[in-house]
């Protein structure tokens, strides 16, 4: 387990927050097992019948840990989208977000998965892919045309442009803005809403609503062999190391 993962149980929610501040929440391979064990613990047990993700401090999360995709682990478990990726769109209970700060790459592409999401006013969103030398992932490249349409879905993650909350809330990405200072209370209160409701009647719902994107799975598989084919490459390899090195990186020599 993570110490950089919270997870705690109350009134039938199981609420897992990001916590690792000091890095923007940015996601470790240790953080993605324990969502992941999580969210297989959540559908195991009958107790629990809601889950809800947050976050610590000004981000949700800044995306993957960009240190662990400059040496990224080509097979196994933790390998990038191993155990995440297949927990989190085959979780059969339902899931909300309380999106409190920024939302990139993984952080947006993950709220397409969740059921509802709630977001604090100074919430941002964005799929900066391109800009990192890669492609998009757990299953994004379908599920954002589908959710925002195409124009809006390029934007997104051809250009990698950045969206605040009320646009978010325009084009369809999340639910509903609140003040920041009663993110988590709504978020808690959506949960306990749905915890609340006949749990059979709720995961059938759940399923039938997804019946919807019925390839996700392996648009999953599709997205993940390019994109650790692309880790490796300079270009993005490129981008990784000027963003440790904090300088904007140069893809001039690229063809
Ligand atoms: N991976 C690794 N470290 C990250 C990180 C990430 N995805 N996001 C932030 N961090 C680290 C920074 O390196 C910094 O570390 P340091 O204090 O040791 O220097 C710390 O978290 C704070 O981030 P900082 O960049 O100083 O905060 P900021 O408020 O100026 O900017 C972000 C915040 C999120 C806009 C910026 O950190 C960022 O662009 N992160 C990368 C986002 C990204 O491309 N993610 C991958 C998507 S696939």
């Amino acid at each position: 387990m993570s110490e950089h993962i919270v997870v705690s149980r109350a009134d039938g929610v199981m609420e897992i927050r990001l916590n690792r501040p000091e890095k923007k929440n940015a996601l470790t391979r240790a953080m993605y097992e324990a969502i992941s064990v999580g969210f297989e613990q959540a559908d195991a047990d009958p107790a629990v019948r809601v889950v809800m993700l947050t976050g610590t401090g000004d981000a949700f999360t800044s995306g993957n840990d960009i240190k662990d995709f400059q040496q990224p682990a080509r097979e196994g478990p933790n390998r990038p989208g191993g155990r995440f990726l297949p927990a989190l769109s085959k979780l059969q209970k339902p899931l909300v977000a309380a999106v409190n700060g920024m939302a990139i790459g993984v952080g947006t592409t993950m709220l397409f998965h969740c059921d509802l999401i709630v977001a604090a006013r100074s919430a941002r969103f964005q799929m900066p892919f391109t800009s990192l030398g890669v492609v998009p992932e757990a299953g994004s490249s379908l599920l954002a045309p589908a959710a925002l349409g195409h124009r809006r879905a390029s934007a997104m993650l051809l250009l990698g442009e950045s969206i605040d909350a009320a646009t978010a809330l325009d084009w369809g990405l999340i639910n509903s803005v609140v003040d920041d200072a009663v993110l988590l209370e709504t978020g808690r209160g959506l949960a306990r809403r749905l915890a609340a409701l006949p749990p059979q009647a709720v995961r059938l719902t759940k399923r039938l609503i997804r019946h919807g994107a019925p390839d996700v799975a392996g648009r999953i598989d599709e997205e993940l062999v390019l994109f650790r084919e692309r880790l490796a490459s300079p270009e993005a390899q490129e981008a990784f190391a000027a963003f440790m090195e904090k300088r904007k990186p140069d893809f001039s020599r690229f063809s």
